[in-house]
């Protein structure tokens, strides 16, 4: 991948990354992270980076399981509406923000970079490279950085995506302008969230899912902490008319945001 790919530090570099992590050995059947959660973190609001660093840390192992649980798999689909949005077609550079355990930059896998903050999440997403083998998965170059200072020159990206990354964020508009930054003119980016809804209808039916599903479920992990977080970061989160605004104020030329899941979720598209 790109020479502009500014090399991580070992141990985090990306050719530590495409090594096998040793997996723990589970306890009980659950991941051992999961027993080890330090107490005071687990009171403590996600407030800054990286508090929001180490949630994501403790709850890598689980975090796909669950994804596929408490969406009942639709994360899915909705991931794949994401990348259509993005507009990215064979052969392009592109960006996954954020990425977590991969699942938009394995969608992707053309020439791709996934890039996150978390190691542990990063860690699972080589795993699952190796795991789901599959020639163009060999194409994706993992990157521990910052969202808010990507490592990229200007005009480098011809598409980048970003799932469920953009509400944690602490600083939204940076994160856009540094997308702004490192797209071609005339590329898109396509951010899949939780959609904060103008619909009292829809917020509370989404409220309702996550105070007596996604939690209760979240709990049965010992991470009930860390997903109660979720409610209180989508009421900070921007409304999709707020989003189109924010990004339209960076100089983005056409932003749309569209409503999917039934409300429950929502997916700004914007072009530089
Ligand atoms: C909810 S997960 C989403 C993972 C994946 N994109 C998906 O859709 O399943 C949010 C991710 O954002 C990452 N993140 C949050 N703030 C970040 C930052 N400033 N820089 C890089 N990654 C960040 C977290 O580590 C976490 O993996």
């Amino acid at each position: 991948m790109p020479a502009v790919c500014r090399p991580p530090a070992s141990p985090s570099s990306s050719a530590a990354l495409h090594r096998r992590p040793p997996l723990p050995r589970p306890v009980f059947g659950l991941p051992r992270s999961l027993f080890f959660i330090p107490s005071p973190l687990r009171k403590t609001r996600i407030r800054c980076s990286s508090q929001r660093q180490a949630l994501f840390n403790r709850i890598a192992p689980i975090y796909d399981d669950l994804n596929d649980l408490l969406s009942l798999g639709l994360h899915r689909s909705w991931k794949r509406m994401c990348i259509s949005w993005s507009g990215a077609k064979k052969g392009d550079r592109a960006l996954d923000l954020c990425c977590g355990s991969g699942d938009l930059t394995f969608l992707l896998s053309q020439k791709v970079c996934g890039l996150d903050f978390s190691r542990e999440q990063l860690s699972i997403a080589s795993v699952r490279q190796d795991l789901y083998w599959k020639a163009s998965y060999q194409n994706i170059q993992w990157i521990e950085g910052d969202a808010l200072d990507l490592p990229f020159s200007d005009c480098y990206f011809d598409a980048i995506t970003m799932g469920y990354g953009l509400r944690n964020l602490v600083d939204r508009q940076k994160a856009l302008r540094e997308i702004f930054r490192v797209l071609k003119p005339g590329s898109k980016v396509s951010i899949l969230d939780f959609n904060k809804s103008t619909s009292s209808l829809i917020n509370t039916a989404q409220e309702w899912m996550l105070d007596n599903v996604v939690v209760p479920v979240a709990s049965t992990y010992g991470l009930s902490q860390e997903y109660k977080y979720l409610k209180g970061s989508i009421a900070e989160f921007l409304t999709g008319k707020e989003l189109e605004k924010l990004v339209d104020e960076i100089g983005f030329s056409k932003a749309r945001h569209y409503e999917i899941g039934g409300g429950f979720m929502g997916n700004l598209v914007a072009t530089k």
